[in-house]
Parts: C-alpha cells; sequence; structure tokens
C-alpha cells in the first residue's frame, strides 16, 4: 500500500507522533545505535505482517523486539544466570539474546516466525529508548531496508529503500555503531553465536569466562542464511589492494583509496562507516573493491556483511 512517509525529529512533538503511529499499528523506523529499524507493535500480528510486507522478507526469517529494560525482557521469556551477565554486561547496547518464550508471552507467532525461542534486545540509542518508554510494549523491529539490500544507517537510506511504504521515519542522524547487534543464543547451557555484530566474541568470552560455541550448521534460523544478504546493486570484490579498472575501492589502514573505511585502520570507525560507504558507491553504480579487513574484534562482523553483499545472486 503506497502512502506519504512522514520524516519525523526526535524531540517530545515527533516522540509522541511516532509512539502514537505505533499504537495504530502502523511501521514505523527508529534509530538506534547499530541501524536504523523498521517498527512495529510486536504483539500485533496484522502490524508484524505489515514489515514483512514493506521489506519484502521471507516469512521464516523471525524478527528482533527491542524493550526498554531487563524486566520487560524477561517478561516474555525464560531467563537464567548467563542472560542474566550478558544483559548486565552488554545492555542497553547492540547485543541481542535469543532465549525460550514463556507461555502467556503475548507476542505475535509472526514475530517468532513460529520457532520457541525469540531474540530480544534493550538498544541504548536514546531516541529508540525514548520510543520504547513512551510507546510502552514491545517492538518488532529488522532493519529498515528492503530485504536482502544494504543496511540503513540514516534516515536517507531508509527513505531511498521504504518511502511510500511506512507511516514514518524518525531521524536522528547516523547510527554510531554502524553494524547490527551480535546474536547469542542458548543451547544445552552454552552460549552460542547466532550471528557477529556490535559487540565483539572475545568481550563476550571474557564476560561469560569461556568463548562462545558455533551454531551446529544445520540448526540455525540466524540472518543472512540465504546467499545473498545486504548486496549493493553492482557486483563487490573482496581482499583489494588495488582496484580494477572501473572499479570504486574501498580502503582501510594503509590500503588507501577514494573512500577509506578507516585510515587509521580503527575498526569501530570502519563498522560505523561500512554501510554508508557501500550506499554511497552503490550509489554511483559499477563494480566495488574492498580492502582487506583484520579479522578480529569488530573486523569478524564487518567480514561477515562483506562476504554476503560479495555473495552470488539469485
Ligand atoms: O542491530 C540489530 O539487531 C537491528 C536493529 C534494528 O535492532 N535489527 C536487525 O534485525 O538486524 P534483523 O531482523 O535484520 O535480524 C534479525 C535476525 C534474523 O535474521 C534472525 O535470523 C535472527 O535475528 N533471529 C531472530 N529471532 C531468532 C530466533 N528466535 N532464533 C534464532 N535467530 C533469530
Ligand atoms: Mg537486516
Amino acid at each position: 500500500m503506497r502512502q506519504p512517509t512522514e520524516r519525523l525529529l526526535a524531540d517530545d512533538a515527533g516522540l509522541n507522533r511516532a509512539a502514537h503511529l505505533l499504537q495504530q499499528d502502523a511501521l514505523v523506523a527508529f534509530p538506534t545505535e547499530t541501524v536504523y529499524g523498521l517498527g512495529a507493535d510486536a504483539r500485533n500480528g496484522t502490524a508484524v505482517a505489515a514489515i514483512y510486507e514493506a521489506k519484502g522478507r521471507p516469512s521464516f526469517n523471525p524478527l528482533i523486539v527491542h524493550v526498554a529494560d531487563i524486566s520487560a525482557a524477561q517478561s516474555y521469556v525464560e531467563w537464567g544466570p548467563m542472560p542474566q551477565a550478558l544483559a548486565d554486561a552488554f545492555w542497553p547496547g547492540p547485543l541481542s539474546l535469543v532465549l525460550p518464550l514463556r507461555a502467556e508471552h503475548g507476542l505475535s507467532s509472526l514475530v517468532t516466525a513460529g520457532l520457541p525461542t525469540v531474540a530480544l534486545r534493550v538498544p541504548a540509542h536514546p531516541a529508540a529508548h525514548a520510543l520504547l518508554s513512551k510507546f510502552g510494549g514491545p517492538v518488532a523491529a529488522p532493519s529498515a531496508n528492503p530485504s536482502g539490500r544494504i543496511s540503513p544507517t540514516t534516515a536517507d537510506h531508509v527513505m531511498a529503500g521504504l518511502s511510500g511504504r511506512i507511516a514514518a521515519v524518525l531521524d536522528d542522524g547516523p547510527c554510531t555503531v554502524g553494524l547490527e547487534s551480535t546474536i547469542v543464543g542458548f543451547d544445552a547451557g552454552q552460549a552460542v553465536l547466532l550471528r557477529a555484530g556490535g559487540v565483539s566474541s572475545e568481550e563476550i568470552a571474557a564476560v561469560l569466562g569461556h568463548s562462545l560455541a558455533q551454531p551446529a550448521a544445520t540448526n540455525i534460523t540466524a540472518p543472512g542464511q540465504m546467499s545473498s544478504h545486504y548486496a549493493p546493486r553492482g557486483s563487490v570484490r573482496l581482499n583489494a589492494i588495488t582496484p580494477h579498472k572501473g572499479e570504486h575501492h574501498l580502503g582501510f589502514g594503509a590500503v588507501q583509496a577514494e573512500l577509506s573505511l578507516s585510515r587509521t585502520g580503527d575498526l569501530a570507525e570502519a563498522a560505523a562507516n561500512l554501510f554508508e560507504y557501500l550506499h554511497r558507491l552503490d550509489a554511483l553504480g559499477g563494480p566495488i573493491a574492498v580492502a582487506p579487513i583484520p579479522h578480529h574484534g569488530l573486523g569478524i562482523a564487518i567480514n561477515d556483511r562483506l562476504a554476503r553483499a560479495a555473495a552470488p545472486r539469485d
């Protein structure tokens, strides 16, 4: 359904309007510290269905539910010492926890895509927090981009992909982390890394006192299982020290280029710039070549997104 998309500021009037629209079961894109999310009331099946429709998202891919604080999270899931330790260390922040649903949880089964678990996150962004508090309920929110395209880190990215398909976008400038949240699940008492993201595995291991298990290859429902994900229109070539003729080159550290993710080789800076720079090079058209990124800390999540951007298209 075509509709005009309101661009709201993250002031009191804008936040009230955004919360009101969510209460009316409309779709509102909002900033988080990771990427912009496309929010809807997680208890309302019609509102959640509209997310899948606006994104063109396959319905088997479950959504992350955003809540204001730990106690709100605990009302939906079976809690325990490991989630408590991780929430204490990283919430609010770029970590999502996948936990077993409680009976009478009240969330739409479309949010969980019928799984017995749900992914929960308490975002740190002040506008996200204010919106969740004003709305007073759980907000389902995938990244606010058409399915399979580059994730949005500004309101302009959201408008470029979804204008006319959602009620509003709450604009509060660029996202500071720039990569989606790290997703951790639990299997037989072990913490399992389901998606690398804004909190590094090393940081999580330091809190747990042991490293995260890798998911069994067959049973994950983690993001970007589909080969082509986060895809610009042009092809993407990785580990490129020098560009081929016609390629737009994205540099890092000592590999200098027209645009650099971080000239000083800072992985947090590179993460924050990644999607914005892919959007920019994508807008120029043509193939993209990306410098090698070190495979540790946030570099693991950056390389994960780049590998998906470079994956063969269907
Ligand atoms: O940073 C983020 O996480 C952003 C912002 C908006 O919060 N959200 C985000 O959502 O990246 P999304 O929908 O693009 O990615 C959610 C991923 C899904 O692809 C799914 O694979 C995984 O989380 N997920 C959700 N529920 C799950 C569950 N019950 N079990 C396993 N994986 C789950
Ligand atoms: Mg996404």
